[in-house]
């Protein structure tokens, strides 16, 4: 055994990657690892891990340019599906008390507004893909993130995130769905707020999801 294992420790074991504590230039990092899945073809799997281990760390240092927080990324190897990211200390939103879950909602909806303002879909957005960290919010977690400007797709984040909020956060969806909303709408305003939530009500009714790759 190397060095290097000796010096990981396991932080998560993910349904499809697991997060290592480790050092990158002698800096605390987070090591994140896609893993393979064993039902999925070979060649597809490790083009499908590719492609999402690339497209995290391009969109993680994109988005910064529009004032969101996220880590910085340190090194990628994309043909061993990893990524250290700078270790971000703080707590994951989904481990708030409820009353700061419903205020921090405000935040992640202006922070979700702004990457669909520039035409970026999470893809992802869960409480456990957010760290408040020093009174700042960094969002995580870009492996399933995509250029967008559709509205139907941007639909999909928000009914995503109340999704989340129906069964993680369950005593607080009302509170922590408007409180999102508000802060969704004074960055994106009302006309497209109206419009996204319009059609998050299209697909709730339609009962189901749109695939996303
Ligand atoms: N840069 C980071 N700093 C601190 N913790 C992190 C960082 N990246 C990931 N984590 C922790 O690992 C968890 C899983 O990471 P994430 O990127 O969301 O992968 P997954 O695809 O498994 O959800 C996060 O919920 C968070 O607790
Ligand atoms: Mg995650």
């Amino acid at each position: 055994m190397g060095i290097s294992a000796i010096l990981l420790r396991l932080v998560k074991k993910g349904a499809e990657a697991d997060i290592y504590l480790t050092t990158w230039d002698k800096k605390k990092s987070i090591l994140k690892i896609r893993k393979r899945k064993e039902y999925r073809n070979e060649i597809l799997d490790n083009r499908i891990r590719t492609l999402r281990t690339v497209r995290e760390a391009k969109m993680i240092s994109e988005v910064k340019q529009f004032g969101i927080s996220t880590p910085l990324v340190y090194f990628v190897d994309p043909k061993k599906f990893e990524i250290y990211l700078q270790f971000i200390k703080g707590r994951l939103v989904r481990d708030l008390s409820n009353k700061m879950i419903i205020k921090t909602c405000e935040k992640i909806g202006r922070i979700v507004a702004t990457l669909h303002k520039n035409g970026v879909m999470h893809g992802d957005l869960t409480t456990s893909n957010f760290i408040l960290s020093h009174n700042k919010l960094v969002i995580l977690d870009f492996g399933l993130s995509q250029r967008t400007e559709r509205i139907e797709d941007h639909a999909i984040d928000l009914r995503l995130f109340k999704e989340v909020l129906n069964s993680a956060h369950v005593e607080i969806v009302e509170p922590s769905w408007s409180s999102f909303l508000k802060g969704y709408g004074k960055i994106i305003g009302m006309q497209r707020k109206e419009q996204v939530v319009m059609q998050v009500s299209v697909i709730e009714k339609r009962g189901r999801y749109a695939n996303v790759v």
